[in-house]
């Protein structure tokens, strides 16, 4: 599968003022807030509807609400919180699980530290918040958590992805679609994208 990349010209501008290093934390914050909106809309585009029966001022109409399975979002510590908001300014009664990984800077292989999931995530559709898509370590460890939570119905959503994340992703997982914004270059001697935007966590909480 190729990755759906989410071109809107909206979203490309935002995200070219949260590659540039002088955006300050704040700024980059909200930008990410509103890119992950951005890419939720996009994201659900596919969720089933079903006709009901309502009553206008004017009339009875039939009209369309979503139907059948709920929402998950499951953001990846720490970045992967700073999609959550955005996230659920469109789609607020999701549950949210939490998965904590980081990576390991020499071996650049995900360490896991945390991970609190919804009890009834197997009957999910669960969306992975990450910004940056890099080896492709990360998620493809935190999709591992939650298909043996029983999970099947599984996207990835990101902000930039490198061309080795993607494949690796694909590779260990091709059922899981993936979403992003941009699709970088490569990624550099210490497993950053290029051009990239830094490290997305230092940037949204201010860190370095
Ligand atoms: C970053 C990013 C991803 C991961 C991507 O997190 O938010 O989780 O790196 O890299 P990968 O695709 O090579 O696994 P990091 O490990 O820096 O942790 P942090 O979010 O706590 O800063
Ligand atoms: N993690 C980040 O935050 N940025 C990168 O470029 C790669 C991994």
């Amino acid at each position: 599968m190729t990755p759906m990349i989410v071109d809107h010209p909206l979203l490309q501008h935002k995200i070219s003022l949260l590659r540039n290093k002088q955006t300050g934390t704040k700024e980059f914050r909200d930008m990410v807030t509103e890119v992950a909106t951005l890419l939720c809309y996009e994201a659900t585009r596919d969720l089933p509807l079903e006709e009901v029966e309502i009553e206008t001022p004017i009339t009875m109409a039939r009209t369309k609400v979503l139907a059948g399975r709920k929402l998950a979002l499951v953001p990846i510590l720490r970045a992967g919180m700073g999609m959550l908001d955005g996230m659920l300014n469109l789609v607020p009664a999701a549950k949210v699980g939490i998965i904590g990984l980081y990576r390991d800077e020499t071996t650049l292989q995900p360490v896991e530290y945390f991970c609190k999931l919804p009890v009834d995530i197997a009957e999910r559709d669960v969306l992975v918040l990450d910004p940056m898509l890099a080896t492709g370590g990360s998620a493809i460890d935190a999709i591992t958590q939650i298909k043996k939570h029983g999970a099947r119905h599984i996207k990835f959503i990101g902000l930039i992805g490198a061309p080795e994340g993607i494949k690796a992703l694909h590779e260990a997982h091709p059922d899981v679609d993936i979403y992003l914004a941009a699709k970088d270059e490569c990624l550099d001697e210490n497993g950053y994208i290029v051009p990239g935007l830094g490290d997305a966590g230092d940037r949204i909480y201010g860190t370095k």
